[in-house]
């Protein structure tokens, strides 16, 4: 068995610098990716877990569904890469399948991903696995040398890629073109357009999940910023815009307030928005002309329920 963990503590450090930036730009945003400390990852499980947000489920069902046919797809694989592997769930269903002789897991949040990636470890003594702490939207290059040679998939599941605009997903799906090399395969989840009172619901559960998802991001700057925002001046507002194909997700001012943050204050005037996510949806010959595009040529196709999975060589 072996595991070895890697911080790169250069490519991890963005949160003042990009909450500044975002709060003193028009209109003010903050990306979503700084939803996801400890409490943010909770909400996150939890949203999952909501009848009106199938998303997570969708995609579970499909890849149990259809692996077999993507594993004989890909055919032969000898490292598996997966930027943003959280608590890397959703990749031990492959290990399963493919039976990589490598693993390299990369995520933000380097002690739960240190954790989880030893205990996949310990489950497959045969494989060989490395957890990279870092911002791979910031340093993904600095993954390439602690690749091994052979044939690369990159894995990219949960629509995550939703949450870039067009332009910064092509760029994204290059980079990870580069990271894959050569021989190299992607294989990338995506959420399908479909009723937008459906997209709606899932954005807006009954239960208030996705509502305290999103203000939790104010907590997080309270705590970690030294931030004086009160959560009750601020509404969770997510909705779908057919004509971007996406669904906004806003926290909006229920008052005219200033607000400190890490020293410097804001002015909010009353219904001014805080943008914090933008999750968007594809159709299937949307998304492959996306990563064709970024130099990915399609490969196959599965759809379930609203959702898909595409592979790329
Ligand atoms: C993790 C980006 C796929 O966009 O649906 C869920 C995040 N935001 N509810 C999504 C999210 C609000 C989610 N992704």
């Amino acid at each position: 068995m072996s595991f070895t963990f890697q911080d790169f503590p250069a490519a991890r450090d963005d949160l003042r610098a990009d909450v500044l930036a975002g709060l003193a730009a028009h209109p003010k945003a903050i990306p979503p990716k700084y939803f996801y400390d400890e409490a943010g990852c909770r909400l996150f499980d939890a949203i999952c877990a909501q009848p009106e947000y199938a998303l997570c489920r969708t995609e579970q069902t499909l890849m149990a569904t259809h692996l077999p046919d993507i594993a004989a797809t890909l055919g032969e694989v000898d490292c598996i890469v997966e930027p943003g592997a959280g608590d890397c769930t959703k990749v031990r269903l492959l290990l399963d399948a493919l039976r990589p002789t490598h693993l390299t897991v990369i995520d933000i949040a380097g002690g739960p991903l240190a954790a989880a990636a030893q205990a996949v470890s310990r489950d497959y003594p045969q494989l060989a696995v490395a957890a990279l702490a870092m911002d791979f939207l910031h340093d993904l290059e600095a993954a390439d040398p602690c690749l091994p040679a052979g044939r690369r998939l990159v894995y990219y599941p949960g629509s995550s890629i939703g949450n870039f605009p067009p332009d910064a997903a092509t760029a994204l799906l290059a980079r990870f073109r580069r990271l894959a090399g050569a021989a190299g395969h992607l294989l990338i989840g995506f959420d399908l357009k479909k009723d937008p009172q459906r997209l709606h619901a899932a954005y807006n559960d009954d239960a208030g999940v996705t509502a305290a998802f999103n203000l939790n991001l104010l907590a997080r700057l309270n705590r970690e910023l030294g931030a004086d925002f009160d959560p009750a001046q601020f509404r969770h507002y997510a909705f779908y815009n057919p004509v971007a194909g996406r669904i906004e997700m806003h926290l909006v001012s229920l008052a005219e307030q200033d607000v400190h943050v890490a020293g410097e204050r804001f002015h909010f005037a009353l219904g001014e928005t805080l943008h914090t996510e933008h999750s968007y949806k594809f159709r299937c010959d949307e998304f492959s002309a996306l990563a064709r595009t970024a130099g990915w040529q399609l490969a196959g196709e599965w759809e379930h329920n609203g959702f898909a999975v595409q592979l790329f060589r």
